[in-house]
C-alpha cells in the first residue's frame, strides 16, 4: 500500500519484478512478453517506424531524442548492412536502471532490439554491456540462448522469413565507450575514440554502415509500444514525454534504489518514494539525471520528471539518475568528485578537453583545500566558459560540456560557498559535518 502523499510507482517496464518469474522466457510470456515483436512481424518496417515515431518514445541514454525519428534517419537502398547497436555502458555516474531491465527482465531488451532491427533492416545487433556488469551480460546470455532455442533469434523468425541475431559484446571499463560513436570505435576494436559528427551513425556508423544506436531503456519502451500500441501508450507520462521512467535514486536518502514512475512524477515524490533525506536532515541539492547535469536547488523540486519540465527548470532529466545532497554536503568537495571523474575519463582528443578538465580539477582542489587564491572562482567559471557547455560545439563530443555543465550551475548557485573557502582559506563544512554526525 502507498502511504499518503506519496506518488503510486507504475510498473510497466519493471512489470512483475520482485513478484513472480519475468526473467525466463516462459516467465516472460507470462506478461505478453514477444506479443510486440509477433505484431511488428506481420507490419511493414516503415509501419513500426511509423508506430514508434507516433508513441513519441524519447531517448532514455539522456539526450531524449524520439527514437522513431532516428530510425527514419536510415537511409533506403544503399546496399550495405544495417546495424542495431544497443546502448547498455550505463556509465553515467549515479545511473543504475539499464541494469534492472538486462537482469531482471532481459527478454523485454532482446524483444525491444528484434523490433528495431526489423524496423531499420538490420540482421544483426549488438548489445554493448559495461563490463563492470557481469550479472547482466549473464542475465542476456542465458535469455539469448533460450531465444534461440525457441526460434525467437536467427532464421526465419516464427516462420516470418525475418532473420535477425543479436549478440553481447563486453565493454571494459571506460566512461567513453558510452558516448555513441566511442561506443562504435570499441565495437570495432579499436580505441573509444568518438567521431565527429556529421555523418551520424545513422548514415555512416558501425564498419561505415547505417547504424542505429539507442539506449536499453528506449529499445525496452519499443517492445511496450509494440505490444500496446501507440494510442495505449500515450495515456501514460506527459505528451512532452509519454510512457513511464525508471528512475535511479542514491545519495542522503533512506532508501535508495530504483522506482518506475510515469513521467509525471515530480523530483520531490521520486526523493520521497526513496524514504526523503536521511537522518531527518534537510535537502541541500540534486543532480536529477545523472552527474553530467545542472544542479537543482532544495527549492527547486517541484518538477515534473519529464525532458520539456526539466529544460524549463533549467537542467536536463538526462538519465533519470538522481543524486541527493543533504544540508551537510560541501559543495565544493561534490563538484570535485565529479570533476576528478571527467578529467580521468577524458579520452584526450580534443585540446579544450583534455587540458579544461584537468584545470578544473585542479582549481576545485586548490579552493576545497583552503589554497585557492581569491579571484579563483571567476577563473573557474572562465575556465568552464572557454571550454563550451550545452553542446558549444568546441569538442568531438559532449563529454567536455557534461563536466562544464556542473562546474557552472554549482558555481552559480552555491557561490557563496565557494567564495568562503577561498575567504576562510578552508574547507568550512568539515567542521559542520564533525558537529551534524555528532
Ligand atoms: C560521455 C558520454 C557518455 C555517455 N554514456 C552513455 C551511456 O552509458 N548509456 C547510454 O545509453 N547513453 C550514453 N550516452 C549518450 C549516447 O551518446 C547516445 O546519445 C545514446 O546512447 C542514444 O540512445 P537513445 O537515443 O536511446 O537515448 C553518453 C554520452 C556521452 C557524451
Ligand atoms: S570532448 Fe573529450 S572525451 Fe570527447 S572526444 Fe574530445 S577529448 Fe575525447
Amino acid at each position: 500500500m502507498t502511504a499518503p502523499g506519496l506518488a503510486t510507482e507504475k510498473r510497466v517496464l519493471l512489470e512483475g519484478v520482485g513478484v513472480r518469474d519475468v526473467k525466463s522466457l516462459a516467465g516472460y510470456r507470462s506478461r505478453r512478453g514477444y506479443e510486440g515483436l509477433k505484431r511488428a512481424l506481420a507490419m511493414t518496417p516503415e509501419a513500426i517506424t511509423a508506430e514508434v515515431q507516433r508513441s513519441n518514445v524519447r531517448g532514455r541514454g539522456g539526450a531524449g531524442f524520439p527514437a522513431g525519428r532516428k530510425w527514419g534517419f536510415v537511409p533506403k537502398g544503399t546496399g550495405k548492412p544495417v546495424y542495431l547497436a544497443c546502448n547498455a555502458d550505463e556509465s553515467e555516474p549515479g545511473t543504475f536502471k539499464d541494469r534492472q531491465i538486462m537482469e531482471m527482465v532481459p527478454h523485454l531488451l532482446i524483444e525491444g532490439c528484434l523490433v528495431a532491427c526489423r524496423a531499420i533492416g538490420a540482421k544483426v545487433g549488438y548489445i554493448y554491456v559495461r563490463g563492470e556488469y557481469p550479472l547482466s551480460i549473464r542475465a542476456l546470455e542465458e535469455a539469448l540462448d533460450e531465444a534461440r532455442a525457441a526460434n525467437l533469434l536467427g532464421k526465419d523468425i516464427l516462420g516470418s522469413g525475418f532473420d535477425c541475431d543479436l549478440w553481447v559484446h563486453n565493454g571494459a571499463g571506460a566512461y567513453i565507450c558510452g558516448e555513441e560513436t566511442g561506443l562504435l570505435s570499441s565495437l570495432e576494436g579499436g580505441r573509444g575514440y568518438p567521431r565527429i559528427k556529421p555523418p551520424f551513425p545513422a548514415v555512416a556508423g558501425l564498419w561505415g554502415c547505417p547504424t542505429i544506436i539507442n539506449n536499453v531503456e528506449t529499445l525496452a519502451a519499443a517492445a511496450i509500444v509494440m505490444r500496446d500500441g501507440a494510442d495505449e501508450y500515450l495515456k501514460t507520462g506527459t505528451p512532452d514525454t509519454p510512457g513511464t521512467r525508471i528512475y535511479g535514486v542514491s545519495g542522503h536518502v533512506e532508501r535508495p534504489g530504483w522506482f518506475e514512475f510515469e513521467t509525471s512524477v515530480t523530483l520531490r515524490q521520486v526523493i520521497d518514494a526513496a524514504g526523503g533525506v536521511w537522518k531527518g536532515r534537510r535537502l541541500k541539492a540534486v543532480i536529477p539525471g545523472g552527474s553530467s547535469v545542472p544542479v537543482l536547488r532544495a527549492d527547486e523540486i517541484d518538477v515534473a520528471c519529464d525532458f520539456g519540465s526539466m529544460q524549463k527548470a533549467g537542467t536536463f532529466m538526462g538519465s533519470a539518475g538522481v543524486i541527493v545532497m543533504d544540508e551537510t554536503t560541501c559543495m565544493v568537495d561534490a563538484l570535485l568528485n565529479l570533476m576528478e571523474f571527467y578529467h580521468h575519463e577524458s579520452c584526450g582528443q580534443c585540446t579544450p578537453c583534455r587540458e579544461g578538465t584537468g584545470w578544473l580539477e585542479k582549481l576545485v582542489r586548490r579552493i576545497e583545500s583552503g589554497e585557492g587564491r581569491p579571484g579563483d572562482v571567476a577563473l573557474l567559471a572562465s575556465v568552464a566558459e572557454t571550454i563550451g557547455g550545452a553542446g558549444a560545439g568546441k569538442t568531438i563530443c559532449f563529454l567536455a560540456d557534461s563536466a562544464v555543465m556542473p562546474t557552472r550551475s554549482f558555481t552559480l548557485k552555491f557561490r557563496e560557498e565557494f567564495e568562503a573557502h577561498v575567504r576562510e582559506k578552508r574547507c568550512p563544512f568539515r567542521k559542520a559535518t564533525a558537529h551534524a554526525q555528532a
